[in-house]
């Protein structure tokens, strides 16, 4: 199959292409780089276009004759959101519409438009303090960047309902995995705290560490999506693509001080805004939709994630 990844030269997207790709679909990859690079993709054969999902023309170019859509191209992080709300809202709110209305106008001349798997994000939970976070609690941003992304999976469902398109609304909580970048401000916390303990810095840890999230490896991502575009699945709710763990940020550190041999030293610092101090997924509707998807375990994860990390130096 024919497969469009917007985003498809950041972490995630790139792993997809990757896994796309040896899956035997054909991947085209459309991405502005502006958090992405084209390294990510290095070796992989994809047809990779610079261009902005913003534009209706870019997206012309590219959804002609796909069957799937992964719609990962967005402006990440909520502390980048904060930052500037307005890029996050143009691009996360208004860039996904472009690109539904963009799969919208290529299947007028098809028999059916193309399947539309958009990105949202455990974030939409904000507030909402109750655990597990299902998708039946009302959602409660408390970042722009959450608000967008409830845009995101909202639009999706919309056009879904409206046009008659085949869409599903995944929300990743925390995933993590090889290609993700560190050495930024808005670094996500698996890949500073890898990237500080491999340099022999102190891990930066906002808080007391005892917050917890649901890390996801990008392994099992991909096989959720993979499984997703193979059998076209659609759902008109959206969907946590997580696994249901619960680790604390001080368990990682410890997990990741047993690997690599060493007593890791911690640096603490303020609390962030936008930050909730839990996050788990009930795991109820992605079981029933992807019954055949087993995760990857998490200290494998981490292992692979500090190999990579180890095998860039
Ligand atoms: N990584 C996580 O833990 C996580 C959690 C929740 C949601 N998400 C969502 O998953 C998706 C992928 O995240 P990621 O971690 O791979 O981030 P990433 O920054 O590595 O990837 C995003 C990609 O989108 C591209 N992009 C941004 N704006 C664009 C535009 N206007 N046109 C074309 N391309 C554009 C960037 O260059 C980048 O390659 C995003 O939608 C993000 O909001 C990620």
């Amino acid at each position: 199959m024919r497969v469009l990844i917007t985003g498809g030269a950041g972490f995630i997207g790139a792993n997809l292409s990757k896994a796309l790709v040896e899956q035997g679909h054909e991947v085209v990859v459309l991405d502005d780089l502006s958090t992405g690079s084209k390294d990510n993709l290095a070796g992989v054969p994809v047809r990779f276009v610079e261009g902005t999902i913003l534009s209706a023309s870019d997206l012309d170019g590219v959804v002609d004759g796909v069957d799937s859509v992964v719609h990962l191209a967005a402006r990440p992080s909520v502390p980048r959101s904060i930052q500037d709300p307005m890029a996050s809202h143009l691009a996360n709110a208004t860039g996904t519409a472009e690109v539904l209305e963009a799969v919208r106008r290529a299947g007028a001349n098809r028999e059916r438009p193309a399947q539309v798997i958009v990105a949202s994000s455990s974030s939409v939970y904000g507030a909402n303090p109750t655990l597990p976070k299902s998708e039946d609690l009302a959602p409660r941003p408390v970042s722009p960047y959450a608000a967008s992304k409830l845009a995101t999976e909202s639009y999706a469902l919309a056009w879904g309902a409206s046009f008659g398109m085949d869409v599903l609304a995944v929300r990743f909580f925390n995933v993590f995995g090889p290609l993700q970048a560190a050495g930024h401000a808005y670094a996500a916390v698996v890949p500073a705290f890898v990237d500080a303990a491999l340099a022999g810095r102190p891990l930066p840890v906002h808080g007391d560490g005892t917050q917890s999230r649901d890390f996801t490896y990008v392994g099992s991502v991909c096989a959720v999506l993979g499984d997703a575009i193979a059998r076209r699945v659609s759902d008109p709710e959206p969907m946590n693509l997580a696994f249901g763990s619960r680790v604390t940020l001080l368990e990682v550190i410890a997990e990741l001080g047993a690997i690599i041999g060493d007593d890791l030293e911690v640096e603490h610092q303020p609390t962030r805004a936008g930050d909730v101090p839990h996050s788990q997924a009930d795991t109820t509707r992605l079981r029933s939709l992807f019954p055949g998807v087993e995760p990857v375990p998490f200290t494998t994860g981490l292992t692979a994630t500090v190999d990579w990390f180890r095998s860039r130096d």
